[in-house]
C-alpha cells in the first residue's frame, strides 16, 4: 500500500498553520496523503493558505489562546470525522532573546504563557478524546531547544521557560495517554528562516520534516521524548 493510500482518511489539526512552519507542516501532511485541518485565529488568514496549498486542505478558525477554543475545535472535528488522529501544536509566540529575566515584561511573559502553553494544553485536552478514537492518535509538541533546561542560558526568558513547561507537559500527556494507542513527543524544528526565526535559519521544509516525522511514527514509536531530526535532545 502506497504512504498516500495509508494515510487516506486520517485527519490532522495544525495549530498556527496559517504560515511558516505550521503551513509547511500542514503541505507535507497533505502530501502523504492526510486530510489537514489548518488552524488560524484568522479564519481569512487560514483559508488563503488552505487555497494556497490545495489538495485535502481546510481551514478551521481556532484561536489558540481564546478560552472555548478547544471545545469548539474539537466539536466541529467530532462532528464531521468523528476522530482525529493527528494534533500538532505548532501556534506559538513572543521569541524574545534581547530580554532578560531580571527585567520582566509581565505582558509578554503572561501572553507567552497563554498562547505556548495553556493554548497547546487545552487543545491536546480538548483533542484527547478525539486522538483515542484514532487508535494511532499522534501528538506534537513543537517546543525548541531553548527550552531545553540542559542548555538554559540567559536571554528569552519569556520564550524559553514556555517551552520548558510545554516540555514538562508532554511528559505528563505522554504519560495520561499511555495505552490509548496516542504517542506524544515534543519537537524542536532547528532554527528555521521564518517570521519568528528570521533570516538566516535553515529552510521550511526541513523544519517540518522533522514534525512531520514524529506525526506519522509506527505504533510502537517513541512517546514522551524531545527530538529533532528525529534524534533525541536531552532535556
Ligand atoms: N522559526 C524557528 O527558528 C523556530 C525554532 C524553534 C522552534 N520554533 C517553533 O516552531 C513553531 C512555529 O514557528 P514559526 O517560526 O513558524 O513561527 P511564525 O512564523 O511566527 O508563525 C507562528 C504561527 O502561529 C500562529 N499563532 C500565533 N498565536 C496564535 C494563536 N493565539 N492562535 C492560533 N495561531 C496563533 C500565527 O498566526 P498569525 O498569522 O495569526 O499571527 C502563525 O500562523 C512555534 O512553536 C515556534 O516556537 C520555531
Amino acid at each position: 500500500m502506497s504512504t498516500q493510500t495509508a494515510n487516506s482518511g486520517k485527519v490532522a489539526l495544525v495549530t498556527g498553520g496559517n504560515r511558516g512552519i505550521g503551513l509547511e507542516t500542514g503541505r507535507q501532511l497533505a502530501a502523504l496523503g492526510f486530510t489537514v485541518l489548518l488552524g488560524a485565529r484568522d479564519f481569512a488568514k487560514g483559508e488563503a493558505a488552505a487555497r494556497q496549498l490545495g489538495g485535502k486542505v481546510e481551514a478551521i478558525a481556532l484561536d489558540v489562546a481564546a478560552p472555548d477554543a478547544a471545545a469548539l475545535a474539537a466539536a466541529e472535528i467530532e462532528r464531521r470525522f468523528g476522530r482525529l488522529d493527528v494534533l500538532v501544536n505548532n501556534a506559538a509566540i513572543h521569541y524574545d532573546p534581547r530580554a532578560r529575566a531580571l527585567k520582566p515584561d509581565w505582558t509578554v511573559i503572561r501572553e507567552a504563557f497563554e498562547t505556548n502553553v495553556f493554548g497547546a494544553w487545552r487543545i491536546a485536552a480538548g483533542c484527547a478524546p478525539l486522538l483515542s478514537t484514532s487508535g494511532h492518535g499522534r501528538l506534537v509538541n513543537v517546543s525548541s531547544e531553548g527550552g531545553s533546561l540542559a542548555s538554559m542560558g540567559a536571554g528569552a526568558p519569556a520564550y524559553s521557560t514556555t517551552k520548558a513547561t510545554l516540555n514538562a507537559l508532554t511528559c505528563i500527556l505522554a504519560a495520561e495517554l499511555r495505552g490509548a494507542g496516542v504517542l506524544v513527543n515534543a519537537i524542536c524544528p532547528g532554527w528555521v528562516a521564518t517570521d519568528m526565526g528570521g533570516p538566516g535559519g535553515r529552510p521550511v521544509a526541513q523544519g517540518a520534516a522533522g514534525i512531520v516525522w514524529a506525526a506519522t511514527l509506527p505504533d510502537d514509536g517513541p512517546t514522551g521524548g524531545f527530538f529533532r531530526d528525529g534524534k533525541r535532545l536531552p532535556w
